[in-house]
């Protein structure tokens, strides 16, 4: 493993620019379960509560499990050393974009500054009728569903459900740095949910190195990781940070 720790460090140094792709796993060590796998939350709790039609037609029976998935457990969650070394990277000038599928907001707890969130932001919620703007900070979690001020409406998470359309800004800016990129790190993601996934094969078609941090095997590994660094994202990303910095 040092020897592929080092080389993806030698890759990183030289590359003229490099962005990240997170998903669920690189928050794991914060203490947020991941979405599938042994301990995933879809084994815990039915997706249908995450689906956009679904939720316009049971607002009071989704927030009672949106309110434990992403508000109880996500709460308490800091920065792990992965997000950590990845707002190092982009301090140091290493690290041009952190292109993340997470809702969490701790790339920005970490201290990055250009992070294009794929499926949106959980510390934000809107009004479905009139679209006034909340922060999940000044919601009283106790009233579900919560609802507007100004209207009485539900609020909802402002983060993308099944069926819903990416944000168009974070869209463009993804794959727009995706076909610039020389080097896309892939962190703590199966590749299962499309189109974030296309980002890191676009990367890969635009002639980037993949560097892909997890435990596990993913469907990335066979089809496009070149170098395959298999443990958890806080570990080998303080092992990462040793070469770089
Ligand atoms: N470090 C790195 N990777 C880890 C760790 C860890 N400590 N623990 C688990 N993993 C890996 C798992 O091996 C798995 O490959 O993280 C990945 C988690 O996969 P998913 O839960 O499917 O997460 P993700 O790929 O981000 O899911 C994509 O699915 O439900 C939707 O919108 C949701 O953004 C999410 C999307």
């Amino acid at each position: 493993m040092e020897l592929l720790i080092k080389e993806a460090a030698r890759i990183i140094k030289e590359s003229k620019s490099t962005i990240a792709f997170t998903g669920a796993g690189i928050s794991v060590e914060s203490g947020i379960p991941p979405f599938r796998g042994e301990h995933g939350l879809w084994n815990k709790y039915n997706p249908e509560v995450l689906d956009l039609g679904y939720f316009l037609t049971n607002a009071e029976e989704c927030w009672i499990y949106i309110r434990e998935i992403f508000y109880d457990f996500f709460a308490e969650a800091k920065p792990n050393e992965a997000h950590l070394t990845l707002a190092k990277m982009e301090s140091s000038g290493i690290m041009n974009a952190v292109v993340t599928q997470n809702i969490d907001n701790l790339h920005y707890q970490a201290g990055s500054k250009t992070v294009y969130e794929f499926h949106g932001n959980s510390k934000k919620l809107k009004c479905l009728k009139c679209g006034k703007v909340y922060h999940a900070a000044e919601i009283d979690f106790t009233q579900i569903p919560p609802t507007c001020v100004n209207d009485g409406e539900v609020l909802k998470p402002d983060f993308i459900f099944f069926g819903e359309g990416i944000p168009s800004e974070a869209y463009s800016s993804s794959f727009a740095a995706a076909e610039k990129a020389e080097v896309c790190l892939i962190i703590g993601s199966t590749g299962e949910v499309t189109p974030a996934s296309y980002v890191p094969r676009t990367a890969k078609q635009a002639g980037a190195t993949i560097i892909e941090i997890n435990p596990e095997e993913t469907i990335f590994t066979s089809a496009i990781t070149d170098i395959h660094l298999k443990g958890k994202a806080s570990e080998i990303l303080t092992l990462l940070g040793k070469q770089l910095f």
